[in-house]
């Protein structure tokens, strides 16, 4: 594996890779690699020749400066993951090689970002993801790029970016990884305290309450949503949103039909966490 830090070395390594026909397969990331970051790398390996995953805490997508600055960053043992999981490259480019002086341009999916994570964090927030996405789909140019269901908004509103602007890359969503407990892994679980960390798996027992009701055939996204709420009031846990949406649109539904998305924020100790399922109605029904 190769660490790269420049677009021009990177584009020498991909053009390459194409001349022998390989299909180039991209894992955008910020580091701090678990098994949820691998399981992408290792997906992006059975469909590609050639896996570049990139390795970039981007500011713009931080709106709270102190989240950026403690957020966990170690290369070196990212490096070794990667290759463990057989990366060709590790793209790591500064912040003066993504955004250098004089950089204006933002790229806005408008309508999907405003709900949800963009309530509580800010419409800057995905204008931040999109625009480092997009650069590094122009960057590296893929034929496939994979990102993770654990963020469920962010693949959708990059499904829609890629559709909006015409971007040949063809995007995989993978399931989300969780720890044994159901946690659903992420870098930020390495923040949590121990008393933190015993209390977050309510959050996946909340959404798997709701969505085994819905599995079962309850139509009443309120009904689903109480069974969770339940768990998290025993655990102490207040949500910042906890609801059953549309996985089109990602607006609240009251009636479920087909196809709904459940998705979670919640702090536990200092720790903001979230994570979603989807569910069928009736799907165990049928
Ligand atoms: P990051 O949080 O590092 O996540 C990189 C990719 O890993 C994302 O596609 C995310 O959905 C996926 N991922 C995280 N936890 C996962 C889990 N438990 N199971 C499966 N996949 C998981 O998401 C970002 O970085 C950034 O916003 C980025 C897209 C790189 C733009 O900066």
């Amino acid at each position: 594996m190769i660490v790269v830090r420049s677009v021009s070395e990177l584009r020498r390594l991909v053009s390459e890779a194409r001349h022998r026909s390989e299909r180039v397969g991209l894992v955008p990331t910020m580091g701090a690699f678990h098994e949820g970051h691998v399981s992408l790398m290792r997906r992006a390996g059975q469909e590609c020749g050639f896996v570049v995953v990139s390795l970039f805490v981007n500011p713009a997508q931080f709106n709270d400066a102190g989240d950026l600055a403690r957020y966990p960053r170690d290369e070196a043992h990212d490096a070794s993951l990667a290759e463990g999981a057989g990366v060709h490259v590790l793209y790591a480019p500064p912040v003066s090689v993504v955004y250098p002086d004089g950089f204006t341009t933002t790229v806005e999916v408008r309508g999907l970002s405003t709900p949800l994570e963009g309530v509580v964090r800010g419409t800057e927030h995905f204008r931040g993801v999109t625009t480092v996405v997009a650069k590094l789909f122009n960057m590296v140019q893929p034929d496939h790029a994979f990102f993770g269901q654990k963020d469920a908004q962010q693949a959708l509103i990059i499904r829609r970016m890629v559709a909006d602007l015409d971007i040949p890359v063809r995007i995989e969503i993978c399931a989300t990884v969780r720890e044994p407990d159901g946690l659903a892994m992420s870098s930020r679980n390495a923040l949590l305290d121990a008393e933190a960390r015993a209390r977050a798996p309510v959050l996946s027992r909340a959404l798997f309450a709701a969505s085994s009701l819905i599995a079962r055939g309850e139509t009443s996204a309120s009904t689903a949503l109480d069974a969770g709420r339940r768990l998290l009031a025993d655990a102490g846990v207040d949500t910042e949103y906890f609801d059953v949406v549309s996985t089109v649109t990602l607006t609240s539904l009251e009636r479920v039909s087909g196809e709904v998305l459940i998705v979670i924020a919640a702090r536990v100790g200092n720790v903001r966490l979230i994570d979603n399922v989807l569910v069928h109605l009736g799907e165990n029904a049928r």
